[in-house]
This record gives C-alpha cells, sequence and structure tokens, in this order.
C-alpha cells in the first residue's frame, strides 16, 4: 500500500481519473486538481478553513433561484467572468467592438420594441437616447440585426431586483436597412451589485466598495457574425476605474451629449455608438455567453422566486453620503 504525502497525492489522483472519456473534461479536471492541490499547499489550507469554503460555497448554491445566480456573482467578483470574457473575445476572427460582461441579469423573453420606443415604463424626467448603427468589421451596413439593450430603471435596480415577474427597461430592436437602431430610455445608473448574499459578504469584508460604473447592456446578433455581448458605460462615472466586476473598459465609454444634431429625437440628450461585429467562425457556434439567464440554469418559477436584495444600509448610507444623494442609489451624471 502506498502512502500519499502532500507532494504525491496529486499525480494519484490525476492518474485515477485518467481514464475520463471525453478529452476536454479529462484536461479540465487534470488542471483544476493540480491548481486546487498547489493553491492547499501554498496557503497551508487547515481543516478550519477548508470547511469554511464548504460553508460558503454551500451558501453561495443555496442562494440561487430562478431570479439570482450567486454563483456568476461570486465568478464576477473575483474576476474570472471577465478573464473568460477576455479570452473569448480574443478568439473572433476580425477586430470588431470588444465584448463585456452580460452579468446576472440578463433575461431570455425579452420583449420587441419599434424603433425609437421608450423601453422605461417611468422616465422620470431623465429620458436619454441611443442611437447608432450596427456595421461588420469592414463598415458595412447590418439590416435587421437585433439588438438587446437592458439596463437599471430610473430608481437604480433592474427589474428583476423588484419584481421577477414583470419585465421593464429591457427590449429587443431591429436594425433599418442602412444598419441604423434607435433607443428610447432613461438614463442609467451606477449601482451596487447584490451584496446581500454570501458573495456580498465576502465583498465588504474586503472591504471593496461593490459598485459597478453606469452602463447600458447590449447583446447584438446578426446571421454569419458573432454574436456580440457588451455594454456601454457612461463617461464621468467614478468607478470606471474601479468595477467591482472588472467589467468595464475605456474603449466601451459612451458621453451623453445634449443637442447632438445627429441625434433623430431631438431634445432629448444622447448616446451615439456604432457597434461592429466579426464574421461568426466554426468555434464561434459553441463559444456560448458569459452568464445567463437565472431562469435557464435554475428551474422554478421565477414570478415567486426570491430576487436579488439591496445593499447594506451603512453601505447605502456611505455612498449616499459621498454624492449627496438620500437614496442610497444615485445617478451617475
Ligand atoms: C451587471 O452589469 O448587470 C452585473 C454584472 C456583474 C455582476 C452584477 C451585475
Ligand atoms: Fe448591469
Amino acid at each position: 500500500m502506498r502512502a500519499y504525502t502532500p507532494e504525491t497525492i496529486t499525480d494519484a489522483v490525476i492518474e485515477q481519473m485518467s481514464s475520463t472519456t471525453d478529452p476536454r473534461l479529462k484536461e479540465i479536471m487534470a488542471c483544476a486538481v493540480r491548481h486546487l492541490h498547489a493553491f492547499a499547499r501554498e496557503v497551508n489550507l487547515t481543516p478550519a478553513e477548508w470547511i469554511k469554503g464548504i460553508e460558503f460555497m454551500t451558501k453561495v448554491g443555496q442562494m440561487c433561484t430562478p431570479a439570482r445566480q450567486e454563483f456568476i456573482l461570486l465568478s464576477d467578483t473575483i474576476g474570472l467572468s471577465a478573464l473568460v470574457n477576455i479570452m473569448h473575445d480574443k478568439t473572433k476572427v476580425e477586430a470588431a467592438t470588444s465584448a463585456s460582461l452580460l452579468g446576472p441579469f440578463f433575461r431570455e423573453n425579452t420583449p420587441k420594441f419599434a424603433p425609437g420606443e421608450q423601453i422605461a415604463k417611468q422616465a422620470d424626467g431623465a429620458e436619454i437616447v441611443l442611437f447608432g448603427r450596427i456595421v461588420s468589421a469592414k463598415g458595412e451596413p447590418l439590416a435587421g440585426a437585433q439588438v438587446t439593450v437592458w439596463q437599471t430603471a430610473a430608481d437604480g435596480r433592474y427589474d428583476i431586483q423588484t419584481d421577477a415577474s414583470t419585465m421593464d427597461c429591457r427590449g429587443i430592436f431591429s436594425t433599418d436597412h442602412e444598419g441604423n437602431y434607435l433607443v428610447r430610455t432613461v438614463r442609467p445608473l451606477g449601482y451596487y451589485i447584490p451584496l446581500d448574499g454570501p458573495v456580498g459578504g465576502l465583498v465588504q469584508a474586503q472591504r471593496r466598495h461593490g459598485m459597478r460604473p453606469a452602463h447600458i447592456h447590449f447583446l447584438i446578433s446578426a446571421p454569419g457574425y458573432r454574436e456580440l455581448t457588451t455594454a456601454l458605460y457612461i463617461a464621468g462615472d467614478d468607478h470606471l476605474e474601479d468595477d467591482v466586476v472588472f467589467g468595464a473598459s475605456g474603449d466601451l465609454v459612451a458621453e451623453i451629449k445634449a443637442g447632438d444634431p445627429a441625434c433623430p429625437i431631438s431634445g432629448l440628450p444622447s448616446i451615439r455608438f456604432d457597434f461592429s461585429l466579426s464574421r461568426e467562425s466554426m468555434a464561434d457556434k459553441l463559444g456560448g455567453r458569459v452568464g445567463a439567464d437565472p431562469g435557464q440554469i435554475t428551474a422554478g418559477d421565477v414570478s415567486t422566486a426570491k430576487p436579488y436584495g439591496g445593499a447594506p444600509a451603512d453601505m447605502a448610507a456611505e455612498a449616499a453620503g459621498k454624492k449627496g444623494i438620500l437614496s442610497g442609489l444615485f445617478r451617475s451624471r
């Protein structure tokens, strides 16, 4: 009988798993075991710390519902989602608009809107217009491209955070024959990621601010082109450089301009941004998205599932103090 040592156990595990028939599963699990063991050796992981880790992951799992994906949130806050997204983005076959995180608030079955229709149920005096073109990497207009948009409502929350049974501030638009899209919406707000669960506890233990800069999500598709998951980040936001989920990047920062003569709806502030799509490769068809509608991962009734809660009172009060606004959420103008 062999006796395992901290040095020999890793190879023994990998050897036993070597009968795995799926080659990619075999590669991923061998590498995961190698890195996990190296991590345990490096930090000299104690039994008490090991069980704490197990308890944490258990709580993360228990927090997941059809309206909430705590594992994606964990992946986001440790930069894993951003890493996978950036690596995937580098595999596109043509230079095009860069990708950003899908996030946990994306929802399937988003309603369709006509060009220029308002997606927010309550505009609350904060209307803006989004317009521009969807083009190929060569600059050719993509007619009939599908542009899905979602963002916080005027109160700074996603619909799924307040009432998972309805949809608000999200919509699907189509481009016209010249590739133009036109969306009427409200100014997005910088916001706390959901901090009321185990991931929020970890973020607070790390003394991080827990905020994302104001942004608007886009999911853009056209036949023959790689689906683009991206977002526009609003110029001037305080957290462009220290986004808690590492999604913001300089090339996706957009300015809200007043009185742009090119804006098809006059009298409203607007963002003009052209998105370019890379041609789709064979590999893209299998690539997938970094993120998903929680309802597609956890089965159940979304309308009765416990959604995300808000930021803890002390953090909300601190942010409010900084911005001089009494609500815990604030506008980034
Ligand atoms: C979002 O942008 O919606 C988001 C992304 C990651 C974590 C939380 C929210
Ligand atoms: Fe978001």
